[in-house]
């Protein structure tokens, strides 16, 4: 068994991305670039990738964490001195040497270990991706000899007209011989940008009589490598272009997939259907044939089977099964509706949980607040959690009707079936099957029970 340890370059500053932010922690569908990068080599083998940092090397360690060893390139000096750093760590402890830019979101896990297959079958030190594209991107481009094989890499600052015109272009993704690879970086010169190019290696292996292989890939968007925000924002359609198709695949119906953007931790199931404008952020999880949409926003929310959302906005939330909701409800954390609630309109709850079958059809506020079974909260209904200093919190329980417009000062219990009067305002717990009204409110009847 060959032993193939990935090397990921991540020390660039990113120049042309104008930012604070370090390149590698600009986001694509709603992940750090690193992230991406890492994922498309972790996949594969189980050797601990090497990670080389520099430019916000403690910002984007915090991202990474401890799934990489990370080794630190103080001065970003090109690609070949950035893969110097992990001679190091790797000298006489891997067989192939497998070197990613962390600025490749879109690159496959597939299409890795195609690199790496190959060159475990080449007799020459490597293997490396290229692309035929109209558009060069600043791309090094591939000089091709008589006989076709892959001749020299020529970065576009140093390309003369002729190699300009090349299409064939280096996508950024080398599977090395580990002891040829620490040698050849040795001999790289020095460029006339001061730096060093590990493109520089290819016509070594050529010189040396040394067969480099490599593989034309024709999925042009797998080898975008975002340099500017241009890039981004064309990585950012591709990822969720591909991430769109992933679900109409697996059973999910968009209406238009163009204004659908889910970012890369959702999951959803089968016989979904997304209407447009719809946006499912971060760790969101969807049952079976819900409805969601238009104009909704979820982020780390799961929802049930057979739910609809319509026009809301839902963070940090969970929705049990059958949950109907909107238009224009808002959802904040900690908010957890049972099956069949129904959430009408200009609704807001925070930190509390709505049991099976809570009715609560408009413009109410429920926050720190636990509602028994079927209880109906009327319209205008607010909690009033807060007294300017803590939080308290209202407890209803089941078959309540809370009557319209009625303020609930916290903390406070409300005992089942118990009824309060439209313009209540309750200061004052509440007995079982009872009916208060007024301001304060105050009870006037108890109530007779129904036997059913
Ligand atoms: C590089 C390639 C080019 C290829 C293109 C594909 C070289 C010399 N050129 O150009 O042939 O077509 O990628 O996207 O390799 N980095 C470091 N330390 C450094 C410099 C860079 O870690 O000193 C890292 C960067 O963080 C980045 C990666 O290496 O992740 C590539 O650097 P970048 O400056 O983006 O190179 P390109 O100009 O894109
Ligand atoms: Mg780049």
């Amino acid at each position: 068994m060959l032993k193939i340890t990935p090397v990921i370059l991540a020390a660039g500053q990113g120049t042309r991305m104008k930012s604070k932010l370090p390149k590698m922690l600009h986001q694509v569908c709603g992940q750090p670039l690193i992230f991406h990068a890492l994922q498309a080599v972790q996949a594969f083998t189980s050797e601990k990738p090497v990670m080389v940092i520099g430019h916000g090397a403690e910002a984007v360690q915090a991202a990474v964490g401890e799934t990489v060893r990370f080794v630190i390139q103080a001065e970003q000096l090109g690609t070949g001195h950035a893969v110097m750093q992990a001679e190091q760590l790797l000298n006489g402890q891997t067989d192939l040497v497998l070197v990613t830019y962390g600025d490749m979101p879109l690159l496959r896990a597939d299409t890795v270990q195609k690199l790496v297959e190959t060159q475990k079958a080449n007799p020459g030190p490597l293997t490396l991706l290229t692309v035929i594209a109209e558009d060069p991107r600043g791309f090094g481009r591939i000089v091709r000899n008589a006989a076709g094989t892959v001749a020299a890499i020529v970065e576009e600052a140093q390309a003369g007209p002729a190699e300009l015109a090349i299409k064939e272009l280096n996508v950024g993704a080398y599977c090395f011989r580990s002891e040829w690879l620490w040698a050849a970086l040795k001999q790289i010169p020095l460029s006339p940008k001061g730096e060093y190019y590990l493109t520089d290696t290819v016509a070594f292996a050529v010189d040396a009589n040394l067969p480099v292989q490599a593989i034309v890939m024709d999925d042009m968007a797998e080898t975008i490598g975002v340099n500017s925000r241009v890039h981004l924002a064309e990585a950012e359609a591709a990822m969720r272009q591909r991430i769109n198709t992933g679900h109409m695949l697996n059973g999910v119906t968009m209406i238009q997939p163009e204004t659908t953007y889910i970012e890369a931790g959702v999951s959803i199931g089968r016989d979904t259907i997304l209407w447009p404008n719809t946006y499912l952020y971060g760790h969101t999880s969807i049952g079976e044939d819900c409805v969601i949409g238009p104009n909704t926003l979820i982020r780390n929310t799961k929802i049930g089977a057979r739910c609809r959302v319509l026009m809301s906005d839902l963070e940090g939330a969970v929705l049990e099964n059958d949950v109907d909701m909107g238009p224009f409800a808002r959802l904040r954390k900690g908010a957890h509706l049972g099956s069949h609630v129904h959430m009408g309109n200009f609704g807001e709850v925070k930190d509390s949980h709505l049991s099976e079958g809570v009715k609560m059809g408009h413009f109410s506020y429920i926050g720190n607040a636990e509602i028994g079974p079927n209880t109906n909260i009327g319209a205008g209904t607010i909690t009033c959690n807060y007294d300017g200093v803590k939080k308290h919190s209202t407890t209803i329980g089941e078959d309540v009707f809370i009557g319209s417009d009625t303020m609930l000062v916290a903390p406070l219990t409300i005992g089942a079936r118990a009824r309060t009067g439209a313009g209540s305002v309750v200061t004052k717990n509440v007995a079982e099957d009872t009916l208060v009204v007024g301001a304060p409110a105050r009870a006037i009847k108890k109530l007779e029970r129904s036997h059913d």
